[in-house]
């Protein structure tokens, strides 16, 4: 596994650099011909990238060429401003040219346990696999201050190590429910990417990258994509404390 960490002048670089990285990335599929599959985070850093991409490179990828997933969502309708389809929608689908069956949301506003077992079902019909575990090409991320990821929170680390391919989860703190992607199958992907800006990531950030004892209550510090390149994006902010 290859792990990096790079960090940016500001939030709005980090984004418009990984967005001319993620349209290469799409580029590179499209010249092979071969479609990419993508799992979308929500959160504010991947709200910046959609919002850059949808206001800057629209016409610069060959959209039709991927696949886009959600690695988690909330359960609510995609009309609900906590919806992590309807940012990206907002943010960047309607400016792009990409046949509607190429968005692959989880329907928030259904059974969350039923909708569990189809987003798994509709995961594995459609995304590659290795060993039998679905193979994303490009996995994001954010991180949230108590070292959750997707939507894995802290004291669920059965639900990290699930088996399945997605499980439901509960928010600690709102209790709203959430549908996940599991870790083996982020630990599968290509490319896994956490976007993290902002001083208040500063300590969980440092906490992770310094491998210290507490970070094991974190989920986000057992994601070691097996075979694949691991990046953390940070801003100055989120990466202050690495600079000592
Ligand atoms: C979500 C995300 C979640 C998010 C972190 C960080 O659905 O909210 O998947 O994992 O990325 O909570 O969010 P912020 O960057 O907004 O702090």
């Amino acid at each position: 596994m290859e792990s990096t960490v790079r960090i940016f002048r500001s939030p709005y670089e980090l984004a418009e650099k990984f967005a001319e990285e993620m349209v290469q990335m799409i580029k590179d599929s499209a010249d092979k011909n071969i479609p990419m599959s993508v799992a979308l985070s929500g959160g504010s850093t991947p709200e910046l990238l959609f919002s850059v991409l949808g206001d800057h490179f629209s016409k610069a990828a060959p959209w039709e060429y991927v696949n886009f997933f959600w690695g988690d969502e909330r359960c609510v309708p995609p009309v609900s401003p906590d919806s992590n389809f309807g940012m990206a929608f907002r943010l960047l689908f309607k400016k792009i040219k990409i046949p509607k069956g190429n968005i692959h949301r989880i329907y928030g506003e259904h059974d969350p346990a039923i909708e569990a077992l189809r987003y798994s079902d509709l995961i594995s019909r459609y995304v590659n696999s290795r060993n039998g575990v679905p193979l994303f090409d490009l996995v994001l991320l954010g991180l949230g201050e108590d070292g959750h990821t997707a939507s894995i929170f802290p004291g669920r680390l059965d639900l990290f190590h699930s088996e399945k391919i997605c499980e439901v989860s509960l928010h600690p703190v709102s209790h709203q429910k959430r549908i996940t992607i599991t870790g083996p199958v982020i630990n599968n992907s290509e490319n896994v990417r956490f976007l993290v800006t902002g001083s208040n990531k500063a300590e969980v950030i440092k906490k992770i990258m310094g491998k210290e004892k507490n970070a094991l209550n974190f989920p986000a510090t057992f994601v070691v994509p097996l075979n694949g390149r691991l990046q953390w994006l940070l801003d100055s902010n989120a990466g202050s404390l690495l600079l000592d």
